[in-house]
């Protein structure tokens, strides 16, 4: 929903016919939310700066052209916005199958199976088919001498993934790059929530992935500290604790202080 807006004048408008004042600045998202309307959404968080990268959060408001990201458009008096109109809701699909396109179809073996918002969004979305050919998020290019990602595909043709191998170096969780949306929703917990700046994202298109910090081969060599706000952060199983990994999804879980250092941040112990 992006960060919210708490002091700002009072701003009036209306979502799918839904009246609601919300503090100046507040994003469309928050105000939709706000009317009791949920917009799909994959890399807005409630902590972290919106960031308008995954596009699923699309809208249409009146008298203005284009369908543009709810989380990243401010509200504005007398707006009004439309989240379910038919062509959002087919852009929406559209994003959603390129998406899975290029994700592992593992869901039924996937430890985030049942506590994943990818696989959420595709049901919020109404997605039931994918038209296009596996990505090639899960070919490994060393694997067989490619370049890119995109050349490793080409060369391993169809039905022949080499995934990408996970990064199992920290001790407290893996990366599994294959199933990397590239939300970057890691790399912002990582800057703006623990101050660390230990991810980047490198490469463009099918090539670009997660890395842990310029120069180091895996998380261990990194920056990271292993304060787990990009695990936390993750909205699937890329980004993976270990235990959870282990011994299955908890049961039962408390709200503690981690006490690496003097900042004092919140984190759900489980
Ligand atoms: Fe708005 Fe991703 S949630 S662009």
């Amino acid at each position: 929903l992006g960060t919210p807006a708490r002091h700002g004048a009072p701003v009036s408008l209306t979502v799918d016919g839904v009246a609601v004042t919300v503090p100046e600045g507040t994003s469309v998202m928050r105000a939709s939310y706000l009317a009791g309307i949920s917009v799909p959404k994959l890399c807005a968080s409630d902590n972290m700066e919106a960031f308008g990268s995954c596009r699923l959060c699309v809208v249409e408001i009146e008298g203005r052209r284009g369908t543009p990201a709810s989380c990243t458009t401010p509200v504005a008096e007398g707006m009004i916005v439309r989240t379910q109109s038919e062509k959002v809701r087919r852009i929406r699909r559209g994003v959603m199958e390129l998406y899975i396109s290029d994700h592992p179809l593992d869901c039924l073996t996937c430890a985030a199976n049942g506590d994943c918002e990818l696989q959420d969004a595709a049901g919020q979305v109404g997605l039931r088919d994918v038209r296009y050919t596996p990505g090639a998020n899960h070919f490994d290019p060393k694997g067989i001498g490619a370049r890119s990602q995109s050349e490793a595909k080409l060369q391993a043709g169809p039905g022949n993934a080499q995934y990408i191998p996970k990064d199992d170096s920290n001790p407290y969780f893996s990366y599994d790059p294959s199933k990397c949306i590239v939300c970057s929703r890691c790399v912002r917990a990582c800057e703006e929530v623990q101050g660390t700046f230990a991810l980047t994202i490198e490469g463009r298109g099918f090539d670009s992935r997660v890395k842990a910090g310029a120069g180091a081969d895996d998380f261990l060599t990194s920056d990271c500290v292993s304060c787990g706000a990009c695990v936390q952060a993750c909205p699937t199983a890329t980004l993976q604790e270990k235990s959870v990994a282990e011994l299955g999804t908890p049961t039962r879980s408390v709200i503690t202080t981690c006490a690496y250092c003097g900042v004092g941040c919140s984190f759900k112990a489980e």
